[in-house]
Parts: C-alpha cells; structure tokens; sequence
C-alpha cells in the first residue's frame, strides 16, 4: 500500500498529504469546534447531500462521529453495513457503491477489514471517498485527530517534539497515519514494543531525507528508558482480531514489559500527554488510574478529548472534499 501520491478528490491517507494540507483541515476543524460539539447552531454547508456511511468492520467512535459530523454541516446520512445489505449475498462492495452513487449519494465514508478497499471505490466512483480505516494501512481522519490534540495541549508547532507511538504497531492503521502525519510537521516519532510487534523495518515507512524538515522515526523496544524525554506518548490497542493474531500476538508479561502503568506515567515530564485512539483494553495497554486522569484543566489523559475532536476533524474533512472549505 506504500507510497500512493495523494489524490485531492478523496481522503484516503496522511502518507504524501503535505503540511499545509493537514493544516488546513485542522485549522477548519478549530474555527468549528462549538458547532462540533452541539454547543452552537448547526450549519446548512451541506444541505440536501447524503454521506453515505459504508461500515464493514465494526467501529463505536469513528462512525458516530462521521455521522455527528455529516448531520453538523447540514447533510443526510445512510448507514450501510455488511450484515443486513446485499454484500452478505455476495455482491461486491464496488457494486453496493455504484448502486449507491446512483441514488445520489454524495460522498462515502469506508471502514473495511481490508487495506485498500477505500482506494479502489475510489477508482471506480465518481464522488468523494473518505477511508475510515482499512485494515492495517491507514486511518487518515484519526491521525488528524490525534494532531489536533496534540496541538492543543503541546502548542500549534510539533517540530522537534518526541511522540511514542507503543505497542502493536505492525498491526495497526492509526499509527500508520499519526507517523506520517507527525513527521511530515516535523515531530520525532518513537515506535516501542515487543520486536514481534515493531519490527525494526518500520524505520524506513518514511524517507526523512525526501523532505526537508521531517521529522525522524526510530524502533526502540526499552519503554522505561525513554519516558521522562517524551512529549506524548500514544498506547495503542492489542488487535487481537487481525490476521495471525489471537491470544498468541502476545505474551504474559506485556503489560509489564509495555503497559503504561501509574509507575511509568509518575516518570512522563509533568506536561506529557496520554493518547489512545480506542477501544481500550483497560488493564492491559494502559492502568485505568492512567487512563481516567482527565482532571481539570489538564489530566495527563487526553483519550476524551481525542474523541471530541474527531468530529471537529470529520466535519472539516468532509467540507473540505464536498463544498471546497478550508483549501
Ligand atoms: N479509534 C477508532 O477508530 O475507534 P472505533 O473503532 O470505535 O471507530
């Protein structure tokens, strides 16, 4: 999947995307953060067009706020899943967005099992198509909000920041998209874990020599060393349901060896932040004390805050590829 240049019409990954792009999105999201969360009028951008909802893989919050988001801008929503559509007959999930497209929907937003799958609907319709997450290539609109986030409790510039990135990266799609989206604004990315889940391979997923400014990637598989230098650390759920997964993806001692418990989250600098793009395996990721510290002004958690601005980011997303708003 690496190495597709990005196609303006659709937003399919972070990979390619340049800087002042995913500034513009962000910068969008911001001025629509009230409107985002139902603390103000909703809009009419989107006024007599239907998002269609194509979910193939289960999903709580991206899926929620895709349609928080869609009915914000003023839009109608379709929610389609496998289950309960032709596709559990056997027809191809190009045709079930062909017949879609001619009803008239106006865009689609995709989560598959499989990578690529947002990719080749793209090629085959004629309307906007915005991945939601497919398989273990990317999840551009969760690394959008996980940026967010991070601009808000560190400062709008990351350049030179240091963001982990730990646990079962080979498998997963968000941290895919926060790597490229990270270090194409400049911030230093660490990727920890058990070398079965991180392989060393993964830093070269960027050529930080291509662009100038990029930040760097590196695999470090010693967790406790590298806390107290770290700006954020981001934990990433166990996916036990992916391909060569199961109860076997990992051993006993991950937790101790790679949860971030309340010993390890006391050695974060005092203004560190706590990311996960959920769901959470409580307990075995991150310590629940760790993940609930979102006390006021700032816990060290940003979880719900990352939730939150999933619908600012959505809103600007699909304003941006549906009404031309923020380019
Ligand atoms: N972060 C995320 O994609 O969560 P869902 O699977 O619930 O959408």
């Amino acid at each position: 999947m690496r190495n597709m240049t990005w196609d303006r019409r659709h937003l399919l990954q972070l990979e390619g995307m340049a800087a002042e792009d995913i500034l513009a999105i962000l910068e969008q999201a911001e001025r629509w953060r009230a409107i985002a969360m139902g603390q103000a009028p909703r809009l009419d951008l989107l006024a007599g067009r239907t998002i269609a909802n194509l979910f193939f893989e289960d999903s709580t919050r991206t899926r929620s706020s895709f349609t928080l988001a869609a009915r914000r801008l003023g839009a109608d929503t379709l929610d389609l899943a496998a289950a309960g559509s032709s596709v559990s007959k056997g027809e191809t999930m190009t045709d079930t967005a062909l017949n879609l497209q001619a009803m008239g929907v106006a865009a689609f937003v995709v989560r598959c099992k499989e990578a690529g799958v947002p990719h080749m609907l793209a090629k085959a319709v004629q309307i906007p198509v915005l991945n939601a997450g497919d398989g273990r290539h990317e999840h551009p609109t969760q690394g959008l909000l996980d940026i967010m986030t991070l601009r808000h409790r560190l400062g709008p510039d990351l350049k030179g920041r240091t963001i982990a990135i730990v646990g079962d990266i080979v498998n997963s799609r968000v941290a895919r998209s926060a790597i490229h989206g990270l270090t194409t604004l400049g911030a230093n990315v660490v990727l920890c874990g058990p070398p079965t889940l991180v392989p060393k391979s993964f830093e070269s997923i960027v050529n930080s020599a291509a662009v100038g400014g990029r930040g760097k990637i590196k695999v470090d598989h010693d967790l406790d060393s590298m806390l107290p230098a770290l700006d954020a650390i981001m934990m990433l759920r166990v996916q036990f349901e992916r391909a060569g997964g199961g109860p076997s993806l990992i051993s006993g001692d991950y937790h101790a060896l790679y949860g971030l418990t309340a010993q390890r989250a006391a050695r974060l600098s005092e203004h560190a932040v706590v990311l996960h793009p959920g769901p959470v395996n409580r307990g075995l990721e991150l310590d629940s004390e760790v993940m609930d510290d979102t006390s006021s002004p700032h816990g060290r958690s940003a979880i719900l805050q990352q939730v939150s601005n999933g619908v600012a980011v959505r809103m600007a997303a699909m304003a941006m590829l549906l009404a031309g708003a923020s380019t």
